[in-house]
């Protein structure tokens, strides 16, 4: 049995500190704690977290569809800090049968879910419910209609193994966008070159498109769908 935080106390306490003593607190409090890296702008955590300690955890979920640029800056991140960056694919029974039946591009006809749960989800799950914690790049600015309430630190009993008690932390919940670059820039941490074409939000290759100036940077996900239903599953408690 993990040990059960006292989320509440631990939220007050976390509420408005900096990302960084947000991440310090993470990692000395839980043992088998990973960050959740999706190859964009979220690598602000593996450099601040390294910047911490050396021995990070970190996982990304290779999903098969993100963009090459997305792979090689993977491995550009991986290679920068030393790191292993564990990579979780979809489970390969699971992925035959739905391209068997859907094809590559059912999204656009029936909406994203079926596939993120098979390509994403399925595959996180299988990946948190053997450790104790995990630190998301969640920010609350990044889609108002869905994480404007997201808390720099939650219990995810969703995600949770047998006797887990899974928690997760989102410790750029209340940094904005700008601030988020601005840490990017001053630090020279490597970023997805596709930055600068125009994506601000990065996912999979064929949900994902560069957005206009002053256009919100969730209009560049799944920009077929309604601005309430871009969630993945991966924070399925954002939409509860
Ligand atoms: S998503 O749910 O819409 O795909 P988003 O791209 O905004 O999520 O990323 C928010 C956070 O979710 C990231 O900072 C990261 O912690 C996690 N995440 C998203 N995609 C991945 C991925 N492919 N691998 C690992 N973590 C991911
Ligand atoms: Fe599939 Fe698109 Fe979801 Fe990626 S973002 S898993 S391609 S539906």
């Amino acid at each position: 049995m993990s040990t059960v935080l006292d989320i509440a106390s631990l939220e007050a306490e976390l509420a408005d500190k900096s990302p960084q003593a947000i991440l310090e607190k993470a990692l000395s409090l839980v043992d088998d704690i990973y960050i959740s890296f999706s190859g964009a702008e979220d690598v602000v955590l593996i450099d601040m977290a390294h910047k911490i300690k050396k021995d990070i955890k970190v996982f990304s979920l290779d999903t098969g569809r993100l963009h090459p640029e997305t792979y090689q800056y993977i491995d550009r991140v991986r290679k920068h800090y030393g790191i292993t960056i564990e990579v979780m694919s979809p489970d390969t029974a699971a992925l035959e049968k739905f391209t068997q039946e859907k094809g590559f591009y059912s999204f656009y006809e029936d909406g994203h879910k079926e596939c993120c749960n098979v390509r994403k989800v399925d595959p996180l799950r299988r990946k948190l419910a053997t450790i104790d914690g995990w630190i998301t790049g969640q920010r609350q600015d990044q889609n108002p209609s869905t994480r404007g309430k997201v808390p720099v630190v939650q219990a995810d009993p969703g995600f949770s193994g047998p006797g887990k008690n899974l928690v997760k932390f989102n410790p750029l919940s209340n940094w904005s966008s700008e601030e988020t670059w601005l840490y990017i820039r001053t630090w020279e941490v490597p970023y997805n070159p596709l930055h600068e074409r125009g994506f601000v939000s990065i996912g999979c290759e064929p949900c994902t498109r560069p957005v206009l100036p002053n256009q919100h940077e969730r209009e560049g996900r799944w920009w077929w769908e309604d601005a309430t239903k871009k969630e993945c599953g991966l924070h399925a408690m954002n939409q509860k």
